[in-house]
């Protein structure tokens, strides 16, 4: 790497998400900020693909303690408590930041923001813009970045973190030639999202590709809970091109009932008090039941109706789900939508304090690359929120760390060379082994687990890992780090899912019989890192 190719700043954000953008809007108070993104900042990433809405006590008759317990109930009991209190407490403030900056939410005629009711929460809170509720937010932050001094570098992969010690002092990175670039950093963020792209089918973009947990577990920090991952009840489930793309939750939130072949409204059977506005967790299990048991739809999925709402409310409520599926050839103000759970969302991750810290010195991790917050299951419209929250935390933090002067480490820039170079020496096609994991990840480690089905996903992503890939050109080299980092999450997830010996929230173990419900539960947080793996066990890392 050449001495030029060296850009120094206070702080770097990695990801151009909900999180990243707002932690850099928020870095850039106490120095020179720097966002790099893998894509058009604003344009991947998951956030602007959420569509149903962001969580926040507004109302009298709501409170943060209700919202809190439903985040811990709804998390199965998983999520760290002084986390929660945090998002509870500052979501409304956040939105409030975003309706300053110009986001337009729905509001009423009495001027109010409207809250649609979501799945696991007593109270009706989950704010909307229409359902492009992401876009909305996402547009508002890109032009709030824009004035806010940071600078932001597009088309950049970052392909590992750069240590000075045990201190991460910036990253490693390849512009879209593949030139390779050094950022050094006084505070390093990474808010490069999930990784459920690590599934055959999902509703994340094709940056969620885990690569904050692949980088923060290479420069040694901790994660946690990785095995849990959201599966989303309602993914699209033809076409073949759209299959998995999120059918937001607010088109139950709006009223719509799940049926299955028979037209029984199933959800009576596993949860009859809150039916489909239960947790994502049940509500995928029981769909995925229905379809096993041979009630699914020709299309191999069950109906979600909304037939019986008013034309107008479909319209002004869920305008991106009428169009999309009447581009699919379904009008879904006269026909029902035909639906199955798709992966989702990484509840697991960094390990965070409160003041978005991970394990390693100058390292900071926030929204959904982080842990912690979600549990073993996390609420609709609980990820925006988290986003906002946590992300402006981070770039807070971050940005009042000192001034240093920071080495670069010679023998570690050779050994990033080293690998880059690999890559033009191998010869495994990355999309075929990228297509192997997803597939394999999708039988083993899906919504029902078990121990064999585990190992055998585990082994492939071990197996693939090794796999010599190719880049054909330098620009193909970034793509090779990437299913790496695929296959190097997927390990996280699986092995995580091995250490823990029970069900819990979006966790299913089919082959284990226990005698205790979540609240109850003698284990805590899976922790998994280069330098130790275990289980939290009546409060004792075992
Ligand atoms: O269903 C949805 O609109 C997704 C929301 C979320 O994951 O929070």
């Amino acid at each position: 790497m050449r001495a030029g190719d060296v850009v120094d700043c206070h702080v770097l954000v990695i990801g151009s998400g909900g999180a990243g953008v707002r932690a850099a809007i928020e870095a850039a108070r106490y120095g020179e900020t720097v966002l790099v993104s893998k894509t058009i900042a604003g344009k991947g990433g998951c956030t602007p693909m959420a569509e149903g809405g962001y969580n926040a006590v507004l109302r009298q008759e709501d409170s943060c303690e209700i919202h809190y317990e439903d985040t811990l109930r709804g998390g199965a009991f998983l999520n760290e408590p002084d986390l929660v209190r945090i998002l509870v407490k500052e979501s409304p403030q956040r939105i409030d930041d975003l309706i300053r900056w110009g986001a337009v939410f729905d509001f009423s005629n009495e001027c109010e923001l409207p809250q649609r009711p979501f799945g696991g929460q007593r109270f009706p809170r989950t704010c909307y813009a229409g359902d492009r509720t992401g876009h909305e937010m996402m547009m508002t932050l890109i032009e709030r970045f824009d004035s806010s001094g940071a600078t932001k570098m597009e088309e950049v992969t970052v392909i590992d973190l750069l240590k000075e010690g045990d201190r991460v002092i910036g990253a490693f990175a390849l512009d879209e030639n593949g030139d390779p670039i050094v950022i050094t950093a006084d505070s390093t963020i990474l808010a490069t999202g999930g990784g459920a792209r690590v599934y055959d089918i999902s509703t994340n973009s094709s940056s969620g590709t885990g690569d904050g947990f692949a980088m923060g577990y290479r420069a040694g920090a901790e994660l946690i809970d990785m095995e849990m991952v959201q599966f989303h009840p309602t993914g699209a489930v033809y076409p073949y091109d759209a299959r998995g793309r999120l059918i937001t939750e607010a088109v139950r939130g709006e009223g719509g009932v799940l049926k299955n072949a028979l037209g029984e409204r199933f959800m009576k059977r596993y949860d009859p008090v809150r039916m489909e506005l239960s947790t994502r967790d049940v509500v995928s299990r029981a769909i995925a039941t229905e379809i096993a048991n041979g009630r699914g739809t020709p299309h191999g999925g069950v109906f979600l109706d909304i037939t019986h709402l008013p034309r107008e409310q479909i319209e002004t409520r869920l305008p991106v789900m009428l169009e999309q599926f009447l581009t699919f050839g379904v009008d879904i103000r006269t026909q029902p939508m035909e639906v199955a759970p798709t992966a989702h969302h990484i509840m697991g991750g960094l390990k965070i304090t409160s003041d978005c810290s991970t394990t390693v010195p100058g390292l900071f991790a926030c929204g959904e690359t982080s842990g912690g917050v979600q549990g073993a299951n996390r609420l609709g419209g609980n990820a925006l929120a988290e986003t906002q929250v946590f992300g402006k935390r981070a770039g807070e933090f971050a940005g009042q760390k000192e001034k240093r002067v920071k080495r670069i480490d010679p023998a570690q820039v050779s050994q990033v060379q080293a690998r880059i170079e690999s890559f033009f020496c191998g010869t495994e096609n990355p999309a075929r082994v990228r297509k192997e994991l997803q597939c394999a990840m999708w039988q083993g480690a899906g919504i029902f687990r078990d121990e064999p089905g585990l190992k055998d996903a585990l082994a492939t992503a071990e197996r693939l890992l090794r796999a010599p890939i190719q880049a054909i050109s330098p620009a193909g080299v970034a793509e090779c780090c990437i299913v790496r980092n695929m296959c190097l999450t997927s390990r996280l997830i699986c092995r995580s899912a091995l250490i823990r010996p029970e069900s819990r929230g979006a966790d299913m173990r089919v082959d284990i019989v226990q005698n205790w419900d979540a609240e109850h539960s003698p284990y805590g947080h899976t922790y998994i890192s280069e330098h130790r793996e275990g289980i939290v066990r009546h409060g004792v890392i075992a």
